[in-house]
């Protein structure tokens, strides 16, 4: 067989990739070693995590808000088998839903892993040992990541976890210990937090969310304390001992200082994760990794390997759905003789707590490490009609813009549904609005955006209307 384009991984950059390929009329072929298409997004990602973030809301406000409703609900109780079958059922429509959209767009499906043979030789090895092999003009790499799990934490996929394996708990664990408070952290902690489980978090540094707005973190921090979160800050795990029913996690202060130890049903291991380029024989065809082990591209996504590319997480930049498919797009453009662009600036990011987290653009300390001169507006939602009406009045909204062109450079948010609030700011900087204009657009009452035009109107000469 031979082809246009083959794209190794099936996760949002490579399907994305194959689809545009297929509809800019190259004749296009994927590869994936799982049985399942949809990569980790779908299958061990985005959508899982989501589905059971949005159940174990249902059971907190269930048991949390319904009283002060007028809603009496008695005799509530977790099914977590049956959570997690839904969860599984919403994963497999999705998955399935690509399946479709390969077949529609004509794209051949290959399930293996795939390999370089030579730049235009790709090997696929099914999971029986049986091989095959396809030819190729160009080659798109999308293998994504795997979660980084040190040694000395004793990955054992038992008791010592991954977001992998949190994602398939049926029985609902006493306790769990999370190394990180990063996305996955926070996203997964406050799903078992919610339904119960006590939870710990470990984190090296002095706050979650490293690299996201300082307010935010400190809202958030204030609302999982709420939930019953506990966060061991400033501190570093110096190893973790599975065994069949518990994990024992040892830690001390950065600093210096006495080790603690907590035993625990289960230890989740969320510190980061890693490209994935484990079999696809790079050697082969001399491709050359940067100095953290991702494929390295310059900035048509091409690596130094003429007519083959990388994109995802596989290479430099967020490791998000949302940018992997970008990249996908970008791509199958360019191999097209198109000359798209990505604006990496504009990418948001989302962390899926509750209250949510959203941000596009710069933070302060970034502004500040550029000596970029900015005024900033915030907002709370506290002094949102919408907030009270739905009990959700923690968090704010925090407007970046140039001191002197007022043009937007960044927008935070921590509150009710900001995971979607946050596309007015990122299709505004897109087209270079400036605090004013944000201000000056007429929001509807009573809704959550609301509070996007109050900090923009303090980020204005300080003419905030409700506050
Ligand atoms: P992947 O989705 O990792 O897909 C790569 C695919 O390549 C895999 O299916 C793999 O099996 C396959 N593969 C690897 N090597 C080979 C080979 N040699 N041959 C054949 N196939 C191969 N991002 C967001 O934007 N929003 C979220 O809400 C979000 N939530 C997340 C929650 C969790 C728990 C996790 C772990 C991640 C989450 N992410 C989220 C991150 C997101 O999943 C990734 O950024 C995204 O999946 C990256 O896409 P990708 O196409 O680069 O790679
Ligand atoms: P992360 O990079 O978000 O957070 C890792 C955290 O672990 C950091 O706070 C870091 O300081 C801490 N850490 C690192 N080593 C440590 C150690 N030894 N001891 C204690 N703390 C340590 O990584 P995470 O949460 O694993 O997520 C991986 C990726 O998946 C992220 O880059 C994110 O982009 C993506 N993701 C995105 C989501 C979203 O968009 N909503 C949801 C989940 C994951």
């Amino acid at each position: 067989m031979s082809y246009d384009v083959v794209v190794i991984g099936s996760g949002p950059g490579g399907y994305v990739g194959a689809i545009r390929c297929a509809q800019l009329g190259l004749k296009t072929a994927i590869i994936e070693k799982y049985n399942t298409l949809g990569g980790t997004c779908l299958n061990v990602g985005c959508i899982p995590s989501k589905a059971l973030l949005d159940s174990s809301e249902h059971f907190h406000n269930a048991t949390h808000t319904f009283t002060e409703h007028g809603i009496e609900a008695t005799g509530l109780k977790i099914n977590l088998p049956q959570m997690i079958k839904r969860k599984n059922d919403v994963v497999d429509q999705t998955c399935k839903g690509v399946e479709f959209l390969m077949k529609k767009n004509k794209i051949d499906v290959f399930t293996g892993l795939g390999s370089f043979v030579d730049a235009n030789n790709i090997l696929i090895t099914k999971a029986d040992g049986s091989t095959e092999q396809i030819t190729t003009s160009k080659v798109v790499i999308a293998t994504g990541s795997k979660p980084i799990t040190p040694a000395a934490m004793n990955y054992d996929k038992v008791r010592v976890i991954t977001s992998t394996e949190a994602l398939q708990i049926e029985k609902l664990p006493k306790s769990m210990v999370i190394i990180g408070a990063g996305v996955i952290g926070l996203e997964l902690g406050s799903v078992f937090a919610r339904l119960g489980t006590k939870v710990d978090v470990i984190e090296f540094q002095d706050r979650i969310l490293p690299g996201m707005d300082n307010d935010c973190a400190k809202e958030l921090t204030r609302s999982l304390k709420k939930l019953g979160m506990t966060f061991h800050f400033s501190n570093k795990v110096t190893g973790v001992k599975g065994t069949k029913t518990a994990a024992t996690v040892t830690f001390e202060p950065v600093s210096g200082g006495d080790a603690q130890e907590i035993k625990t049903d289960y230890c989740l291991i969320a510190i980061g994760r890693k490209p994935y380029t484990e079999g696809l024989g790079l050697e082969k065809v001399g491709i050359q990794l940067d100095e953290r082990g991702r494929i390295a591209v310059d900035a048509h996504l091409q690596t130094n390997v003429a007519g083959i590319y990388a994109i995802g997480d596989v290479i430099k930049g967020a490791m998000l759905a949302h940018k992997a498919e970008e990249e996908g797009v970008f791509i199958a453009e360019s191999i097209a003789g198109q000359k798209p662009h990505i604006d990496y600036n504009l990418i948001p990011g989302v962390v899926y707590t509750w209250p949510e987290v959203s941000a596009v653009g710069k933070t302060e300390e970034e502004l500040k490490a550029a000596n970029i001169p900015y005024k900033s507006g915030k907002f709370p939602f506290k002094a949102l009609g919408r907030a009270r009406a739905s009990m959700d009045t923690d968090g704010m909204v925090k407007v970046l813009a140039h001191a002197e062109t007022d043009e937007l450079l960044g927008v935070h948010m921590v509150g009710p549904r900001v995971a979607d609030v946050i596309m007015e700011a990122v299709a505004l900087m897109e087209f270079k609005a400036t605090a004013e204009d944000m201000a000056r657009i007429c929001h509807p009452h009573p809704t959550y955006t609301e509070a996007v035009k109050e900090a923009a109107l303090a980020a204005t000469d300080n003419r905030a209307l409700h506050i």
